[in-house]
């Protein structure tokens, strides 16, 4: 039977207000300082995968929890402006919807963070229900979901049980516990999609090739990052090493990973072999740095081919 969803999207929302333009000032307590410019936009790692791969063709739906504000509003508009379902997204009371302040200086931000609703995402608010609608599960950013943490691996194993290929991106662990048992995780993960340092952290190795060794046992499919180096992947019976597509106009990187995610699980779901899927993983990380922040690029999927075809001689069909 065909599944309603391609993919379900575990994971974190929150909007950012990025301040700009600051001049050299620094906010301090009992002073203030001019913003020449500001932005208030969807934030979340897992919010710029959902909307990437909607664009790129996935029906997506999105399972996180929000307040009941107008951050939340912003949240639901932006990804239905997307095409992402927001329908299984929970809207809390007790909770305010997360959101993250930066003041820009150069390439380096200043942030602070509530968390609020994102806080309490927890196993019981995914149903079996909802993972048989889909045929794909991913989760990023465990560590800024307390509430799902320690039933990750459950999560993951019910997803399988539900027929589900699933994937995971740990992102970074702002209190750096890095404390996620991957002996136990890793079994239900089909591909698991860190950046060199946090492989490095969450194995407690020196290396890449250590990090890689110390989970083989249990692992299935591994894809490190490591940005402007590319990536490889890892598993049993392929290695494949994926350079970047050169862009010499780099605006900025943020949301690259997230984008290279994008494009590989939208072709692993077609059941692509692993080097189309690596490849389009690297086009469509590149494709993120040719504008400002995660999504920008990805406005439409004729402006993604455009992109690919003039900035990096790919053509998509
Ligand atoms: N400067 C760049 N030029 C071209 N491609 C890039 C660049 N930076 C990243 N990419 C592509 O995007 C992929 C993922 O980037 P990166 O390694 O920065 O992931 P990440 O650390 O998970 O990022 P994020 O901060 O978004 O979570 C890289 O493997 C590469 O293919
Ligand atoms: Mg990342």
């Amino acid at each position: 039977m065909d599944k309603k969803y391609d993919v379900i999207v575990v994971g974190e929302l929150n909007v950012d207000l990025i301040f700009d333009k600051l001049g050299d000032k620094l906010p301090e307590v009992g002073k203030e300082i001019f913003a020449n410019e500001m932005i208030l936009t969807l934030g979340s790692s897992s919010a710029i995968l959902a909307a990437n791969m909607s664009t790129l063709g996935s029906r997506v739906c999105f399972i996180g929890k929000i307040g009941k504000d107008s951050f939340a509003d912003l949240v639901l508009t932006s990804l239905e402006s997307k095409g992402v379902d927001t329908s299984s997204i929970i809207q809390s009371s007790e909770h305010k919807t997360g959101i993250t302040v930066a003041c820009s200086y150069g390439n380096d931000r200043a942030m602070v963070t509530h968390p609020g609703a994102m806080n309490h995402l927890t196993i019981d608010d995914i149903t079996t229900e909802h993972l048989k609608q889909a045929k794909h599960m991913h989760m990023s950013s465990v560590f800024f979901q307390p509430g799902l943490k320690p039933d990750v691996a459950e999560l993951f194993k019910r997803a399988k049980e539900a027929g589900l290929t699933t994937s995971f991106d740990p992102q970074w662990d702002p209190n750096e516990k890095w404390d996620v048992d991957l002996k136990e995780l890793l079994p239900y993960v089909d591909v698991f999609l860190p950046n060199i340092e946090e492989i490095k952290f969450m194995t407690g190795t020196k290396s890449r090739d250590e990090a890689l060794e110390s989970i083989a046992d249990f692992a299935n499919i591994v894809i490190v990052k490591d940005g402007e180096n590319g990536s490889f992947l890892w598993s049993k019976n392929e290695q494949i090493n994926q350079p970047i597509f050169t862009n010499p106009d780099i605006v900025d990187t943020i949301g690259a990973g997230d984008s290279f995610n994008s494009g590989f699980l939208s072709k692993f779901i077609e059941k692509q072999p692993l080097k189309k899927c690596t490849e389009f993983g690297a086009l469509t990380g590149a494709i993120n740095t040719t504008s400002a922040g995660g999504t920008t690029a990805f406005s439409s999927i004729n402006d993604v081919k455009d992109i690919a075809l003039n900035r990096f001689g790919f053509e998509i069909v």
